[in-house]
């Protein structure tokens, strides 16, 4: 079994969004994906009250007999989504995963937030992946300052950035409202797209392969292309 520690110490974030999105898209592709709700806010379990998406209300000091138990039980992957603090709850999901999302907006108080958490991965040796969420969407084939500027930041951080940024998109606030996944919710849509598309790159990372769509930390992926591809 895989683990994966989605986190930020910057609230609002996109966390709770991404763990959901990925648990979801993950079971669509046919894997057994559970969800640990780590956050004592709860904001995955409530999301989610009506989805037949397996979620666990847990706490940090518990995430290892979590990943034990679910692992024995047959759970292929096993998503935590955190909360921004405290740093010791961040480090205890760190330290059972596999692969770590470090979810940043494109905005400058943000970005220091990420630089830390890279740093804090950076301390304890874990594999990373960079996620921008809530970026603008490009204006005729250009990335807008904020996220050419965040991209450019990022280009040293000694983590990958992934090439599929997730874009503002009502479809995540109006799906987690409904208690689903925006795969669920609207399957031929456009966020439903780069959530696939992000799904298949961690899936990848997980594997120990880079993806077949090869990550670089100055460039995303056009929606284009992610769109052809699903
Ligand atoms: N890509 C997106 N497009 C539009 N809205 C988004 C996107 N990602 C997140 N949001 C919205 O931003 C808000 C914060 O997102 P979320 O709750 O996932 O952040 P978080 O990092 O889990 O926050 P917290 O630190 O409080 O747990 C929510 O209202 C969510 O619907
Ligand atoms: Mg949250």
């Amino acid at each position: 079994m895989k683990t994966i520690a989605v986190i930020s110490r910057k609230g609002g974030a996109g966390k709770s969004t991404v763990s959901v999105n990925l648990a979801a898209a993950l079971r669509e592709a046919g894997q057994r994906a559970l969800l640990a709700d780590a956050d004592p806010l709860r904001s995955s379990s409530e999301a989610l009250r009506a989805n037949s998406l397996a979620v666990v209300e847990t706490s940090a000091s518990k995430l290892f007999a979590l990943a034990t138990a679910s692992s024995r039980s047959g759970g292929e992957v096993l998503v935590i989504d955190t909360p921004a603090s405290p740093e010791a709850d961040i480090v205890a999901a760190i330290k059972v995963s596999d692969l770590c999302l470090v979810v940043t907006r494109p905005t400058y108080l943000d970005l220091a937030a990420a630089l830390k958490t890279i740093d804090l991965l950076r301390q304890l040796r874990a594999p990373g992946l960079i996620v921008l969420n809530q970026c603008p969407s490009p204006r005729q084939g250009q990335e807008s300052r904020v996220v050419a500027g965040t991209l450019d930041a990022l280009r040293f951080a000694g983590i990958p950035v992934s090439p599929i940024a997730l874009r503002v998109r009502q479809a995540y606030q109006v799906a987690l409202s409904c208690g689903l996944g925006v795969t669920e919710w609207e399957p031929g849509g456009a966020a439903a797209a780069e959530i696939r598309a992000l799904t298949d790159l961690v899936r990848c990372r997980l594997r120990g392969e880079s993806g077949i769509l090869q990550p670089a930390n100055d460039t995303l992926i056009p929606e284009s292309v992610i769109h052809a591809q699903t």
